[in-house]
């Protein structure tokens, strides 16, 4: 089914009043394979919506949003060594619904994953991470089919690509993959990541160090500093944290040395945007409906009427003006999609 002039303030986090030309939405692989073998024609060009929870309107759509409605968490198999289990998720299962699922059945490997807002499929599309873990660590497979002809192709992981908040669909199969189910690698007695500190001292502070209590800090901190997009229109962190030469943070180590810098791969050091932007003096800072959350300088938010041009114009004056005082290049994590 083809709908027409579809307004898009409900189907984006920032909650952004614009409008789509055209949406389809499907529900089965089989409905997803027949819009792209020809059988059903549609307006090119095409945008693949999960819950619009990293991108950045900045005009309507002129265009087909598709909007995959595949759910379903399968068990598919257990591993040999009954240490794993491989758990299938279909692309429009809403993340933070499959990560309370797995927690609740004693799974382990996603808890640290809880509370960030989106769909499945999008979370190899952009290798979701926060608290030491990376979905790249537990993806086993991505089921897609291929937009040009409806043939389906499975990636594995190491043909998934994966980086920093990276994979071949944002790179070099940009725009030609529909994700339809992903398949996660999950552990049965789950040995938790309570690597960074602030989650092991939220833990500790609920009691035992378990799965749920892992799950539930990482919620109590997220909900301490993230706003929430229900409330405020937001889209998590707005840029990625920059990866520098370590000689050069340690140069910049050596003059601010607050600094947050921490290892990356060899002769490599990632900063944190958010201290960065902070610094320069952003947090809480608006012009007008477009602003810099106060709790969280690294993350843009839409006080109600702000436009995405409007969003996307204080993201430039934020990079030059850390570019100004750092030396330093801050790259967009949210996709901007439409006329600038
Ligand atoms: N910081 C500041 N001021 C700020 C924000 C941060 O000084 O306004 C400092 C913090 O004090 C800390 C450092 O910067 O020393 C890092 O901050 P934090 O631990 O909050 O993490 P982050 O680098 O800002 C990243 C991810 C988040 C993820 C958290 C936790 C990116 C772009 N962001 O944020 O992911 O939840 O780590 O692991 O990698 C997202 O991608 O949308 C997202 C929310």
């Amino acid at each position: 089914m083809i709908y027409k002039n579809i307004p898009l303030k409900k189907y984006n986090t920032f909650g952004l009043d614009c409008f789509a030309e055209c949406m389809i939405r499907i529900k089965t692989e089989k409905e997803a394979i027949s819009l792209f073998n020809g059988t059903v024609s549609w307006k090119k060009p095409l945008l693949i919506l999960g819950s619009g929870s990293n991108l950045l309107f900045t005009s309507d759509f002129k265009g087909t949003v598709l909007y995959p409605e595949i759910t379903r968490i399968k068990i598919e198999e257990q591993e040999p060594d009954n240490r794993n289990v491989i758990i299938s998720a279909g692309a429009g299962v809403n993340w933070d619904d499959f990560v309370a699922w797995s927690v609740n059945k004693g799974l382990g490997g996603i808890e640290n994953l809880s509370l960030i807002p989106g769909k499945v499929g999008a979370t190899p599309v952009q290798n979701i991470g926060a608290y030491g873990v990376e979905v790249r660590d537990r993806i086993v497979k991505v089921r897609t089919i291929n937009i040009s002809d409806g043939s389906i192709r499975v990636f594995n992981n190491s043909e998934c690509e994966f980086g920093y908040r990276d994979s071949i669909f944002k790179n070099r199969e940009k725009g030609k993959y529909l994700v339809t189910r992903v398949y996660y690698r999950l552990t049965i007695n789950p040995l938790l990541n309570l690597s960074y500190e602030t989650l092991k001292e939220e833990v500790n502070k609920l009691g035992a160090e378990t799965l749920i209590n892992a799950r539930q800090g990482v919620i109590n901190i997220r909900q301490r500093k993230l706003p929430d997009p229900e409330i405020i229109g937001n889209a998590g962190s707005f840029f990625k944290n920059p990866v520098v030469e370590s000689s050069f943070a340690l140069s910049l180590k050596n003059e601010y040395p607050d600094i947050p810098i921490y290892k990356d791969h060899e002769g490599y050091m990632k900063l944190a945007s958010g201290w960065l932007i902070e610094r320069c003096g952003w947090k809480g800072q608006r012009r007008g409906d477009a602003g810099v959350h106060d709790k969280q300088a690294l993350v843009l938010i839409n006080y109600g009427k702000a436009t995405g041009k409007e969003i996307y114009n204080l993201s430039e004056e934020i990079r030059k003006s850390v570019h100004e005082k750092f030396g330093v290049d801050l790259e967009r994590e949210v996709e901007t999609v439409g006329i600038i």
